[in-house]
């Protein structure tokens, strides 16, 4: 007898919800002096199918080197945190998951897999393709904004929370902070907490890997414009801005903008709003902080987490880091 894989998904960010946070973004964001939209808004189905993209580039590093430490150190972090329950915060495709996954059940423990993301494109995909694979796992779907709904998550289980890909970057430090004290309040004594981070590296490399030859990156960072022009009846010309990366040294992020390449106007129909980019004005669509490993256990400290391992690939290029609640 074959066992029937249990499925679900639960929806925190309903349509309604989403078009009103859009709203109030899209008009915080470009009624600004310096204008900038949030990134979580790269990624409908289009924007996801484009981040897979991404990872599979040449100059896109940080997923193989994430995928290293992981097939390196799934093991441990499986025996470490002793976890029936693995909940990913902006799991995407669930790729690099399937290590972690196959080393939890390895030990005996695993139960639960709940992917957590605002792409429910991604989400349901991704569901589709562990489903048959992992016929014993419950598997519980989330469509939420982790930044808003992290108390409305399922609290069943040991939990590891993981959060892969570098995403934490894609929060300005306030945020960050924020986040992770969030984080921390909704995890209990016997949850644990996995992060991925990025590192500091030569800047040459950082910035070929936000601005890849094949300009699928390019695509990417356009696709924002895409979404609010369908959600908001605006008419942004999406190839009316260039693709711009750049390394922030201060600040020690990379900055990802879209430049005007001509005076415009562009009219966000539902929010009755007029907004003109002169020749050059940049829109900024993304930072991703890049991290130090001793500032990391330091801002960890601060959410409230005491750091058990910290792994990194062997070119030193990522740091995957497991932490406990104190
Ligand atoms: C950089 S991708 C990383 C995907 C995957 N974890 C990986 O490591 O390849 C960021 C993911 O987080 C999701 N995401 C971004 N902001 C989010 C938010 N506020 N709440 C939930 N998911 C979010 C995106 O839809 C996307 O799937």
């Amino acid at each position: 007898m074959t066992t029937r894989p249990s499925v679900a998904v639960e929806r925190h960010l309903t349509s309604d919800d989403f078009a009103r946070t859009l709203a109030a973004d899209v008009r915080r964001g470009l009624t600004r002096r310096a204008k900038t939209l949030p990134p979580k808004y790269f990624y409908d189905t289009r924007g996801s199918e484009l981040f897979e993209r991404i990872t599979r580039l040449p100059e896109y590093y940080p997923t193989r080197a994430e995928r290293a430490i992981l097939t390196a150190h799934a093991d441990d972090i499986a025996k470490l945190s002793g976890a029936d329950t693995l909940v990913e915060l902006g799991s995407g495709s669930s790729e690099k998951t399937r290590l972690l996954l196959d080393s939890m059940r390895a030990t005996g423990t695993l139960r639960r897999y709940v992917p957590v993301d605002v792409s429910d494109g991604a989400l349901l995909g991704a569901l589709k393709a562990l489903r048959d694979d992992y016929p014993d796992v419950e598997m519980r779907g989330v469509v939420a904004d982790v930044e808003r709904h992290l108390h409305l998550l399922p609290r069943t289980g040991n939990r590891l929370v993981a959060l892969l890909g570098g995403t934490i970057g894609n929060l300005t430090p306030g945020k960050r902070r924020r986040f992770l004290s969030a984080v921390r309040a909704n995890l209990a004594s016997s949850d644990a907490l996995l992060l991925g981070t990025d590192l500091v590296k030569d800047p040459r490399r950082l910035v070929a890997a936000y601005n890849d030859t094949a300009g699928v990156t390019a695509e990417f960072n356009r696709n924002v414009l895409r979404v609010v022009n369908r959600h908001l009846h605006a008419d942004f010309a999406p190839h009316a801005f260039a693709h711009v990366a750049v390394w922030d040294p201060n600040r020690e992020w990379i900055e990802m903008r879209l430049r005007s390449i001509l005076p415009q106007t562009v009219h966000v129909r539902d929010l009755d709003l007029v907004v003109d980019f002169g020749t050059g004005e940049e829109l900024r669509t993304e930072i991703s902080a890049k991290f130090r490993q001793e500032s990391l256990e330091a801002e960890l400290a601060a959410a409230g987490f005491t750091l058990a391992a910290c792994w990194t690939d062997p070119a030193g290029d990522f740091a995957l880091s497991l932490s406990t609640v104190r």
